[in-house]
């Protein structure tokens, strides 16, 4: 049980002489955690005040959009996150809202059926393994819990029909109306390997299972990848696949944007269910074998720093950006799961390095793109390089999560207070830099003080995962919580949805 500060600042006195240094970070924890509560609060209230039920709030002028399908998609990605920091106003007022969602029809002219995947469905799935789980004291009314599980079937059937191709390898951008595409003769590796996770946990809570089935078929494709040309190394393979065989059309490598959650989901699933899911495992196994072999790049004037090439038919580019911060993390994962020192010495040597992309800039918030080839360094930021070890391609920061991400699973595998610190920076550096007007924004440039101006937008992802991991890494044991034994309850998705793992 924790002491409340209540109690804390009444006996200060006595505390200062015989301070507990566990006891004093164990209240800085609960300090920070509720700080945290309270940005997500803030951030609720100026989406339901001024964007509810449309997907995103434009804090500067209270305006909204709707990017994501237009079903109200801050809401559905708040769930998860509301019901992990317990409040329950909130998941009210989303559980309220949900059961009334029409998921067969869609004013949007084109919706991506990766992040439909990824936010929605992932959002309603957590939403109901925790709610029916170890978070149902939120709930009064059990129906609205079960209508998550419904209306994410509703959700999945209007979908699956992008999975009936020659291969079944889905078309990604749907005229959901008219059960149309996009015309689109390729798919891509992240859009196309991120969808198994959610999609199974259907089929497990459902007992349809179509489901799980029509998306393990499209990953069968990127399991064993042909042609052979496109798989240069053990596990690393080409960025598309072609719709009507379910070949590989190129053999670009990177755990950059576009190519990241494949990667992430390799392990992810053999996690949800190891019994089922082992080739998973050692697929990814053969990537991370092969991307410490070949890919792995320490910039000349910081050699401790560790960053991940791209491949590009046989030219390294030492390019990479904010997206590819997860990868500390999911080596943390796989470590602790896998009981493999290495790997989680290799997740700890990413993740510091993401970390100095953050520690390096004016708001001591990390770029959304940077580079560390010498022959590319620009005339004006040669002496940032020099002293960093890296330079920005990117300057904007819009509210990712993934830095944040690879602390929480740092801190979580080591205990190591550390990371805690780093989230807490990095915590305070956002919720002072990005907050306006009704809400939070995306920033132009990391390397200005104040960010420069704002992009008048608020990420679904800032509720989903920022905030999430924000506060997960400062709070309490619990069910969901990654744990460092590997022994783990939940395995969360690419957006931070939880999954509960089936034994
Ligand atoms: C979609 O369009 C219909 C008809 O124009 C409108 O009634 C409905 O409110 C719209 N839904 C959303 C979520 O914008
Ligand atoms: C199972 O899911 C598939 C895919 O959405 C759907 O076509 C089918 O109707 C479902 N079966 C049942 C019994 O609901
Ligand atoms: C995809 O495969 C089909 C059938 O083999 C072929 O006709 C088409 O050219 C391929 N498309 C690409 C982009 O490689
Ligand atoms: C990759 O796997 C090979 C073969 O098992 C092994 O010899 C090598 O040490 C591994 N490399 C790394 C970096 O783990
Ligand atoms: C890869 O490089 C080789 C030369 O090294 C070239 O012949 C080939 O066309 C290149 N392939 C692609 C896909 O660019
Ligand atoms: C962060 O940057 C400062 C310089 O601004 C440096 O002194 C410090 O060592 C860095 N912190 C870490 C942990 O690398
Ligand atoms: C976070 O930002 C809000 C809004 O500006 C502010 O009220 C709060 O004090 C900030 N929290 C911290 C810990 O700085």
């Amino acid at each position: 049980m924790r002491l409340s500060s209540v109690f804390l600042t009444a006996s200060t006195v006595v505390s200062q002489a015989v301070a507990s240094p566990v006891l004093k970070r164990d209240t800085e924890a609960t300090d920070r955690a509720n700080a945290v509560k309270q940005a997500f609060q803030i951030a609720w209230d100026g989406y339901y005040a001024h964007a509810f039920p449309h997907d995103e709030l434009h804090p500067v002028d209270n305006g909204y959009d709707d990017n994501y399908d237009g079903w109200g998609a801050s809401a559905v990605d708040a769930i998860s996150t509301a019901a992990i920091m317990g409040n329950a106003q909130v998941v009210d007022q989303i559980l309220n809202y949900i059961a009334t969602i029409d998921f067969t029809k869609s004013n949007e002219t084109t919706i991506s059926l990766f992040e439909t995947t990824i936010r929605y469905l992932g959002g309603l799935l957590a939403g109901y393994d925790l709610l029916a789980g170890p978070a149902a004291n939120l709930v009064s009314d059990k129906s609205l819990v079960d209508a998550l599980l419904t209306q994410a079937q509703s959700l999945a059937d209007s979908l699956s029909y992008a999975f009936e191709t020659p291969s079944g390898v889905p078309y990604n951008n749907l005229l959901l109306n008219s059960r149309g595409n996009d015309g689109s003769t390729t798919n891509g590796l992240a859009t196309t390997g991120s969808l198994v996770l959610e999609w199974t946990r259907l089929s497990d809570l459902t007992g349809n299972k179509t489901y799980g089935e029509i998306a393990q078929k499209a990953e069968s494709y990127l399991l064993n990848p042909q042609p052979a040309w496109t798989q240069p190394f053990p596990g690393l393979v080409g960025s598309n696949i072609n719709i009507s065989n379910g070949q590989f059309v190129d053999d670009y490598v990177t755990w950059n944007g576009g190519d990241d959650s494949f990667y992430e989901y390799l392990i992810k699933f053999f996690v949800y269910s190891p019994s089922r899911f082992s080739e998973y495992r050692d697929r990814w196994l053969a990537a991370a074998n092969s991307t410490l072999e070949y890919l792995l790049s320490h910039p000349v004037p910081q050699p401790d720093l560790t960053f991940v090439n791209i491949w590009d038919n046989g030219t390294l580019i030492s390019s990479s950006g904010h997206l590819t911060g997860f990868i500390g993390g999911n080596f943390l994962l796989a470590g602790s799961v896998l009981d493999r020192q290495d790997l989680i010495d290799a997740g700890l040597a990413f993740t510091d390095s993401w970390y100095a992309t953050y520690n390096a800039t004016a708001t001591k918030i990390g770029p959304e793109g940077f580079a560390w080839d010498e022959a590319g360094v620009p005339s004006d930021q040669k002496t940032f390089y020099q002293v960093n070890g890296f330079y920005i391609t990117s300057a904007d920061y819009v509210l990712r999560p993934e830095v944040m991400e690879s602390y929480y699973y740092a801190y979580r595998v080591t205990g190591d207070e550390k990371y805690r610190d780093w989230a807490w920076d990095a915590f305070v550096a956002i919720n002072s830099t990005t907050h306006v007007g009704s809400g939070y924004s995306g920033i132009e440039n990391v390397n200005v003080a104040g960010g420069d101006g704002f992009d008048n937008e608020q990420e679904t992802f800032l509720f989903a995962e920022v905030l999430k991991y924000a506060y997960m890494i400062h709070a309490d044991d619990a069910d969901w919580q990654v744990k460092a034994n590997g022994k783990n309850k939940f395995v969360f998705n690419t957006e931070a949805h939880p999954v509960l793992i089936t034994s």
